[in-house]
């Protein structure tokens, strides 16, 4: 582009002096004008070869980036994942992610192109003269530097922007998430406020981005404006002495006007360096990750560990954090293959953590526990998820089908084996009086399914998902003595060889398993 205008402007002001002095005839301007031309036509294909290249490359980047990403998390443990809240990892997979684009599309790009024109320009017009092409060098420092300068003054907004629309995530979420008890306990005003606040920090940052990227615009135009002057100022110096003809003039003249357009993109750039490099900051430990396995050795979800699970605890003991007084202390206990223990004690004194320990959603503070001979910090995530069925205290189901809320246990399950599974906890008839049977939908959080029945289909997905260990957390929670007698024995019948680690209450649960465990002795 900046060939052809500098070509073009000499080549109409030579032609136009020769037709002035009349020296028509003799001027070759066959070619300058087939130079024109070529550049004209290597300019359009150009453009267009490089919007294709760089829209595919960084489409391509974007999709690795996602895919690496997802594979980072998908070999993190539980522990680790823990620590994230829904709405931080939502902004990772979203907005981090698309301001690391950024970083090929509106940063390696535009420089490695200022780079590369500012070496080729300064080198063609040095044949010019030192003074033409030091005035260039002054404009593309210059234009470099203001760059510079706006990307460092913006960097805290842009950080700011980011921490803020985080922020405002979260709590939105949390508020919608938490309405009915914070209407209840009167401090959703409280908790609107707060989101207001955030949103309101996020329009201040981004109204700030926006007066540095006015700024910053109309510095790097009077930054061109000057140079063009000084440049036909310079010019027109040079050629009263004679030192450059008329059409070299105008060449350097067009050529300052074009640098000038090298210098612009280099701008924006600049101004969203800051979230950039924050989202590379963030996103690297889950990028770094994904090397550790990744999602092919997620296939192993589909195919159960050679050896069977025996677990083994040596010496564990687990405090919530390090100033409280440990939940369990020097505990060991050695569970055969296929053995059935009932875990009791009194409210607080450690059931669900003990078995949280096991599904390796949290680790233990000392000692440690193994599976199928191995600690379980040497097994893979996805191992560990595929050995282990974990009914958790609270009742997990989403607001889809009940269809879909049991095929999370296993994806590829049949009806027929929906409704096995159904029967075996004794909720199949109520399923099949609902209007659509396994298509009906529940509500959010598995609304319209009483509390008892909703525990009987999360039971139900451990049936499905039939995996060597079952970790029920008071599976007989909210059913009364004879329904709960009848589960339990479909239950340890569907289980067969399956290990079953049951936390109990009551001697309902107790009476089917082969050992008792008591935690508050
Ligand atoms: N996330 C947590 N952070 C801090 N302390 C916790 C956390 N979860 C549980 N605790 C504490 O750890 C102890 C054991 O809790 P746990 O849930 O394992 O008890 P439990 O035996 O399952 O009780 P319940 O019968 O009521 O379900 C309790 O004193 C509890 O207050
Ligand atoms: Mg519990």
């Amino acid at each position: 582009g900046i060939a052809l205008l500098g070509l073009a402007g000499w080549f109409i002001a030579a032609t136009a002096l020769a037709g002035l002095a009349g020296a028509g005839l003799a001027f070759n301007f066959f070619a300058p004008s087939a130079g024109i031309r070529f550049l004209a036509l290597a300019r359009t294909g150009s453009r267009y070869a490089e919007r294709l290249v760089t829209h595919d490359a960084s489409l391509r980047l974007l999709a690795v980036l996602r895919v690496d990403l997802f594979r980072g998390l998908a070999t993190l443990k539980a522990p680790s994942l823990a620590r994230w809240r829904g709405a931080e990892m939502l902004q990772r997979l979203t907005s981090d992610v698309d301001a690391l684009d950024n970083l090929y599309l509106r940063l390696i790009l535009p420089v490695a192109v200022f780079i590369l024109t500012a070496v080729t320009l300064l080198l063609a017009l040095l044949q010019i003269g030192w003074g033409v092409a030091a005035m260039i060098a002054a404009l593309l420092v210059g234009g470099l530097a203001t760059a510079v300068s706006a990307g460092a003054w913006t960097r805290k907004a842009a950080r700011r922007l980011a921490a803020a629309q985080e922020a405002l995530r979260v709590r939105s979420v949390d508020l919608v998430r938490t309405q009915t008890d914070l209407a209840v306990s009167g401090s959703l005003r409280a908790q609107k406020q707060s989101a207001l606040k955030a949103a309101r920090t996020m329009a201040e940052a981004a109204r700030y981005l926006d007066a540095a990227d006015l700024v910053s615009g109309a510095m790097l135009s009077l930054l061109g404006a000057t140079a063009l002057l000084a440049m036909f100022l310079l010019a027109a110096g040079e050629y009263q002495a004679g030192r450059i003809g008329g059409p070299v003039l105008v060449l350097a003249v067009l050529v300052t006007l074009a640098a000038a357009e090298a210098v612009a993109p280099l701008r924006r750039g600049a101004l969203e360096f800051g979230r950039t490099a924050l989202a590379a900051r963030r996103l690297a430990p889950l990028l770094e990750n994904r090397t550790a396995g990744g999602l092919s050795a997620a296939g192993g979800a589909e195919t159960s560990p050679a050896r069977p699970p025996v677990l083994a605890f040596h010496e564990v003991e687990f405090r919530y954090a390090v100033d409280r007084l440990p939940v369990l202390a020097g505990f060991s206990l050695t569970v055969e293959p296929g053995e059935r223990i009932a875990v009791m004690g009194m409210s607080g004194s450690g059931k669900s953590t003990l078995l949280a320990m096991i599904a390796g959603l949290v680790e233990p503070t000392a000692g440690h526990i193994c599976m199928g001979g191995r600690p379980l910090g040497e097994i893979p995530a996805s191992e560990q998820v595929a050995s282990i069925g974990l009914l958790t205290q609270r009742t997990e189901l989403f607001c889809d089908t009940i269809a879909e809320n049991l095929r999370v246990a296993a994806p590829k399950a049949g009806d027929a084996q929906l409704w096995a599974a159904l029967a075996a906890v004794e909720l199949d008839a109520k399923v099949r009086s609902l209007p659509g049977g396994l298509q009906a939908r529940l509500g959010e959080g598995g609304n319209g399914l009483s509390g008892g029945e909703a525990r009987r289909l999360a039971l139900a997905r451990i049936v499905l998902k039939s995996a060597p260990v079952w970790l029920l957390d008071e599976p007989m929670a909210g059913l009364d003595e004879a329904l709960a007698a009848r589960v339990m024995a479909n239950l340890t019948r569907k289980a067969g060889t399956a290990t079953i680690i049951v936390a109990a209450h009551h001697g309902r649960e107790a009476a089917f398993a082969h050992r008792v465990m008591r935690l508050d002795t």
